[in-house]
């Protein structure tokens, strides 16, 4: 069943609206060190406010260690791009798009199944990190999480043309974005993360 583009907007800002009421309602109940822990490396990303807001939900799980912060922070991006795409796969199918709405559709849906793939291996080589080939697999994991925002930029990049709907345009452009934004973040702790082992 095709989904129409309304439905669509109002069944995403009723998630994202969710995501943040159980947010604030988790963080409550964490100890306030580790909550501290994520707020200090949050301030050294290019997104702190959303670094902060969608890792300190795991605050207990992470603790005070940069390894399984970068690791939350991967998981969270996986998270984000897994159920971006299904949307977008839905989007596509949707009433009333332009052909080439579609194909940029398909495209990015194409680009974020191989974003979907170089977190997931990121994730994998995480899990593996220990003693001397620490280093080594880190670069993998940067190599890996650059080329999904590279991808990512990609599928943005073909919703620029201006004979786009301007709603599904912003509304395609805003998803991205976002996990453009969750990339980029931890990406910076998986540096933060290298730099004790340089
Ligand atoms: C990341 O996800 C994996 C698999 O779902 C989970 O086992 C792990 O605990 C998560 N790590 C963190 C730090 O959240």
């Amino acid at each position: 069943m095709a989904t129409s583009f309304a439905k669509f907007l109002f069944i995403l800002v009723a998630i994202s609206f969710h995501v943040k009421t159980l947010s604030a309602a988790r963080v409550i109940s964490t100890p306030k060190t580790n909550i501290e822990f994520i707020r200090t490396s949050c301030s050294t990303t290019t997104y702190p406010k959303l670094c902060y807001s969608s890792l300190s939900v795991e605050a207990s799980k992470i603790q005070n260690s940069p390894k399984l912060l970068a690791n939350a922070a991967l998981n969270v991006t996986l998270a984000s791009a897994r159920s971006t795409s299904i949307m977008m796969q839905k989007l596509s199918q949707s009433h009333g798009m332009k052909p080439m709405e579609v194909s940029a559709m398909q495209d990015c849906v194409e680009e974020l199944s191989d974003t979907v793939d170089e977190l997931r291996k990121s994730i994998d080589e995480m899990g593996k990190t220990k003693g001397s080939n620490t280093q080594l697999m880190i670069n993998d994991i940067q190599t890996w999480v650059s080329a999904a925002l590279t991808d990512e930029s990609t599928c943005s990049e073909g919703f620029a043309g201006n004979s786009m709907n301007g709603n599904v345009k912003s509304a395609v452009r805003g998803l991205i974005l976002n996990i453009a934004h969750l990339t980029s973040n931890a990406l910076a702790l998986i540096n933060n993360y290298a730099s004790l082992h340089g």
